[in-house]
């Protein structure tokens, strides 16, 4: 039975498998990543929607054992480096909080960068990879390091790599590695109004 089938993790209704397949591990082989794996994440991201067609969305990216890759893991925090180490390349999920036509406030950025990370993490499950965001990381050293500077910011470092065997991580992550539950439709959608907390 694959992992994506344990009873957390049963559909409510029809949709395409690919979104309930879709999960975070942590535990990666160390395998590095072509060049071109990461330009299909990227060509995957470039086609989301945002208001005004901004596409606020940018990526720094590093493969595994080179120097900025070692400056992005230096600044994960250790919970997450401890996994993050055997990705096969770290990006840096970076959004623009203003338009590039007008300079003037753009509010739905982060809407719009996030669902770039969406369509990025689709493609690499379409590739055979996976993906793990993380907010886990000291935000202003990180983004001195890349070079982020206003009005683009840093939303979330992803690892992507191949997965490995949930026996390669040590305890307590080893016992968190399976799929996550969600709240069920009933708790998120309304028809007309939203309900009474
Ligand atoms: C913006 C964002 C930040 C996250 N930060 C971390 C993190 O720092 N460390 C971590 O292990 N997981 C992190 N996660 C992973 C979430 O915990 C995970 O996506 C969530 O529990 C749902 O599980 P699933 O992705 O396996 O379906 C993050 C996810 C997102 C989208």
């Amino acid at each position: 039975m694959s992992a994506t089938d344990l009873p957390q993790r049963l559909q409510e209704a029809n949709a395409n498998d690919q979104f309930r397949r879709r999960w975070s591990p942590r535990s990666m082989t160390a395998a590095p990543l072509a060049q071109s794996d990461l330009e299909q994440l990227f060509e995957a991201a470039r086609w989301s929607p945002s208001c005004f067609n901004s596409q606020p969305w940018r990526f720094v990216y590093a493969h595994r054992d080179t120097p900025v890759w070692e400056t992005m893991l230096a600044n994960l925090m250790d919970v997450n480096r401890a996994w993050a180490k055997n990705a096969g390349a770290l990006i840096a999920v970076i959004s623009r909080s203003t338009y590039s036509h007008n300079d003037a406030d753009a509010p739905m950025h982060a809407f719009d960068t996030g669902s770039a990370w969406m369509s990025l993490a689709l493609q690499a499950q379409h590739q055979g990879l996976v993906t793990h965001a993380m907010r886990g990381f000291m935000l202003a050293d990180m983004e001195a390091a890349l070079a982020v500077r206003a009005p683009y910011s840093i939303q979330a470092m992803i690892a992507v790599g191949h997965q490995g065997a949930a026996e390669q991580l040590s305890e307590p992550l080893r016992e968190r590695e399976q799929p996550s539950p969600r709240l069920s439709i009933a708790e998120i959608a309304f028809a007309g109004r939203m309900p009474e907390e």
